[in-house]
């Protein structure tokens, strides 16, 4: 079975697959992680009281409504085992294995395209997820593209969904628009899915969550998440960065604005060497080049996201994360990669 994501950079190139927060992890965070190290020879609490009130307090959501996760990208499989969904109808490209999990349960897939730089399909959407026993998927912003569905438009896929629609909001707060969030109160027929992991950047902590619309879903998705799917240090690192919200907040804040700048001296360098760019409001950028590009970058010492392979995009298309102090040698390479 192939799975494809970022984070397997060839040796010696630079990564620049792998989408998280440019800013890299406060010490804080670190201190969290040594914390949990220590814990290591015991198991966490399987409920994760304090883990779910800190989640409580960064995400305004009741804790009665909080599923801790092993990462956002187990709330797909928690709803697939607890709904047995007879569709998964998710809009892409984004970032799962979709189609693989449909496959393993019996389950129809469905993807709707959203074009990079286009208007979010919700009328596409709903004809599909309005059908059978469906479990929509929609990312926000979405990844690869960046792209933004505004909260009116989450609620409506919402309502038009016969099952359950999951919005992923593992890079929300750290995009141009944090207060399109549904985490507070997500609306009847949505779960929401956030990651600390992102947020902080500590893919390897494995640190998300999702909020429930209501106490009954989020109890039946509690049900089938094992025992102890936080490890001590992802647990750690959640109460310590609930202890604190205003902290939290502060940091998330300055990593946007980082994000900002970032983002426009990516999007300035990748058009001027002679890429398509598509508009992102996500700490990631979305560009289609010529159809070796991948293969080129990583030559000249760019491991970037082959994007070639989601539903709706083909070769040349590639996903730029977002890695200060690196412009201007990725300038070069990306024009000798468009000239060649
Ligand atoms: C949209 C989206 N959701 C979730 C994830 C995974 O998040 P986590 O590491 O918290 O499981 C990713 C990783 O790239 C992602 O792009």
């Amino acid at each position: 079975v192939e799975r494809i994501h970022g984070g397997r950079s060839p040796p010696g190139t630079i990564d620049l697959s792998v989408p998280t927060n440019p800013r890299g992890p406060p010490g804080w965070v670190l201190d969290a992680a040594a914390r949990g190290l220590r814990r290591l020879t015991s198991y966490p609490d399987y409920q994760y009281h304090e883990a779910r009130e800190a989640l409580s307090r960064l995400s305004g959501a009741r804790p009665e409504l909080i599923v801790p996760l092993n990462g956002a990208a187990e709330a797909l499989y928690l709803l697939a085992l607890a709904l047995r969904p007879e569709r998964i109808v998710s809009v892409e490209p984004t970032f799962g294995d979709h189609r693989l999990l449909a496959q393993a349960i019996g389950a129809r897939w469905r993807p709707i395209v959203w074009p990079p730089g286009g208007d979010p399909p919700v009328e596409e959407y709903c004809r599909e997820a309005s059908k059978g026993r469906a479990l929509g998927l929609v990312s926000n912003p979405d990844n690869p593209h960046g792209g933004m569905v505004p909260p009116g438009l989450v609620e409506e896929m919402a309502r038009c969904t016969s099952g359950v629609l999951l919005v992923d909001e593992a890079f929300i707060r750290l995009s141009d628009h944090p207060e399109w969030s549904l985490q507070a109160r997500p609306p009847p027929g949505a779960v929401v899915a956030g990651s600390l992991t992102k947020e902080l950047s500590v893919p390897g902590a494995r640190a998300g969550y999702l909020v429930a619309p209501d106490p009954r879903l989020a109890d039946m998705l509690d049900a089938v998440r094992q025992p102890w799917n936080l490890n001590s240090i992802a647990a750690e690192i959640i109460v310590e960065a609930g202890r604190d919200p205003e902290r939290y907040e502060g940091f998330l804040a300055g990593s946007r604005e980082m994000i900002r700048i970032l983002r426009s001296e990516y999007e300035g360098l990748l058009s001027r060497a002679g890429l398509q760019v598509y508009p992102s409001h996500a700490p990631y950028i979305l560009a289609r080049g010529p159809e070796n590009l991948h293969e080129c970058l990583v030559r000249a010492g760019f491991y970037v996201r082959d994007a070639s392979g989601y539903p709706g995009l083909s070769r040349g298309y590639v996903r730029f994360s977002l890695v200060p102090g690196v412009a201007e040698r990725l300038a070069v390479a990306v024009g000798g990669c468009v000239g060649a």
